[in-house]
């Protein structure tokens, strides 16, 4: 199978990208992740594409040209699809542009409800009943594309912000390849 080249942007621990590192050592899933790119030098979740060899780009978004960098990135390394997982910087409308339907990212909300941060708190203080992910297409506004998984559970009387984390991001692992191979389902590689 001819695997679509994927760069995944991280910022924090990278659990998502770990889990789709591993998804995608499975020949028959559609992706494989040829980049990581981190507005975070010090991001853990680094430790993941350095053990599984996979180039890893710095891009410091403080600098006009970090934006330029990434596109000759991205050209480079033949990238069709971009997975945005934890990554905390908003990109341009002119980059979202160029890689329209290309780029997805994963909340941890049911979108559209709770977009931007401090979701579990927000679902907390709002007595929601359910919460959960979503994974949806990146366009320019925030939170707002189309909507390709989602993923749901109930909200107990004893859950916390720590304990809505660690479920959310429990079906988040399921969430994302998932969305990966509805995307990829109608095409022959
Ligand atoms: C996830 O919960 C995702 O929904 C949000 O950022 C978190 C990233 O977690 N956008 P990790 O870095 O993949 O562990």
């Amino acid at each position: 199978m001819v695997k679509k080249y994927t760069c995944v942007f991280i910022s924090g621990q990278g659990t998502n990208l770990n889990n789709l590192i591993k998804k995608s050592r499975d020949y028959s899933f559609p992706i494989k992740i040829k980049l990581v790119i981190s507005n975070n030098k010090n991001a853990s979740g680094l430790k993941f594409a350095k053990k599984n060899s996979i180039p890893i780009l710095i891009i410091d978004t403080k600098k006009k040209n970090f934006e330029s960098m990434t596109l000759l990135n991205l050209k480079k390394y033949k990238i069709s699809l971009i997975c945005l997982a934890g990554f905390m910087k908003i990109l341009s409308k002119k980059f979202i542009n160029l890689y329209r339907k290309k780029i997805i990212n994963i909340h941890p909300s049911l979108l559209p409800k709770f977009k931007g941060l401090n979701t579990f708190r927000r679902v907390i203080e709002k007595n929601e009943k359910k919460t959960g992910c979503s994974v949806h297409y990146v366009n320019e506004k925030l939170d707002g594309g189309k909507i390709i998984t989602q993923k749901s559970f109930f909200v107990n009387s004893t859950d916390n912000e720590i304990s809505l984390r660690r479920k959310t991001q429990k079906l988040e692992y399921f969430a994302f390849p998932e969305a990966i191979i509805k995307i990829y389902r109608n095409i022959n590689f």
